[in-house]
């Protein structure tokens, strides 16, 4: 079976092709700015390149368009215009090619293609993107939150972070080479409740230490202390759920500072930590393709009526029954 997913529930427009035994295309699009996201903005620009992507990511795939048994999309949570841009494309390709359409949870398939191209069994997912940032694993039926941001995902931290350093949105990149230069640390605020985190009030600390400290001091302590509360939160997640294997997955598990963190805290636990490839990390078409040909082949329906965007949805509201 020959799924293809498109995925634009924030800045990243991603087609993806997928079939049961591996992905064979996964071509994004990603809009970028000085001033972080503006949700009507990044909308026009997936209307603007899904054309381009689709026809990029089937060339890739040596697929023809009818040779497509499955469309699957990225249903929420998200923005609504940048949400509403890819149902609609999806339900019209859905309509045209007169196959059956499948709308995803977009974190729960971060997790699904994570654990299909890493074989990891049974993770905690630490979910690290930027306008998400979530603890998960499997229990009863569904994946649970074990832990997640109360604010801002930590790539939105970032990228505000990086906005009065005078870099360009998305900033990750930048952010963790200036990062690496940073030699003194710095007091910041720690917050963790449980297994919740909080980044404003570091971020606000932050911002304020910029003007009698160097950028690469602030920038290394900010982000020491923010892996820090996240590592600390899966470390006990998997703890509270005798799990053994940590999937490190979304945009900001490009980081090496933060792989290296997992990485010491699953040698000391005697757990093994998966991370998929970068392409896969990111938003992508990919994951979404997956995850819909994972549900359809699990018994999965849906009627055109059925496939209204959920901008707020939550990843433990999606029953699984794939697990
Ligand atoms: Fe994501």
């Amino acid at each position: 079976m020959i799924s293809l997913g498109i995925e634009g529930t924030a800045h990243t427009l991603g087609v993806g092709i997928v079939s049961e035994e591996c992905v064979l295309s996964n071509v994004t699009d990603s809009y970028c700015s000085d001033g972080g996201i503006h949700p009507r903005e990044a909308a026009d620009h997936h209307a603007n390149v899904i054309g381009s992507v689709m026809g990029k990511s089937l060339s890739e795939a040596g697929i023809k368009k009818d040779e497509v048994d499955l469309i699957s999309f990225s249903m929420g949570p998200g923005l609504g215009p940048c949400l509403r841009i890819v149902a609609s494309a999806a339900r019209s390709l859905s309509i045209n090619l007169n196959v059956p359409i499948i709308g995803v949870n977009h974190c729960v398939a971060h997790v699904e293609i994570g654990r299909f191209t890493t074989r990891a069994k049974d993770p905690v997912t630490l979910y690290v993107s930027g306008g998400n940032t979530q603890i998960l694993a499997y229990a009863e039926g569904k994946y649970r939150v074990f832990g997640e941001t109360l604010d801002v995902g930590i790539g939105n931290m970032q990228d505000t972070f990086g906005r009065e350093l005078g870099i360009g949105f998305p900033c990750g990149k930048q952010i963790d080479d200036l990062s690496s230069k940073g030699r003194n640390y710095l007091q910041l605020p720690y917050t963790i409740k449980g297994m919740d985190f909080s980044f404003s009030g570091l971020l606000t600390e932050s911002i304020k230490k910029l003007k009698t400290n160097s950028q690469e001091d602030v920038t290394f302590s900010l982000m020491e202390t923010a892996y820090s509360l996240v590592v600390e939160a899966s470390e006990r997640a998997m703890s509270h759920t005798e799990k053994n294997e940590l999937l490190l997955t979304g945009g900001v598990a490009s980081s090496k500072r933060l792989k290296e963190m997992c990485s010491t805290m699953c040698v000391e636990r005697d757990a093994t930590l998966f991370v998929p490839p970068p392409p896969l990390c990111r938003d992508n078409g990919a994951m979404i393709a997956y995850q819909g040909l994972l549900e359809y082949s699990n018994g999965k329906r849906m009627e055109i009526e059925d496939t209204i965007i959920k901008q707020k949805w939550r990843t433990d509201e999606v029953e699984v029954n794939w697990v």
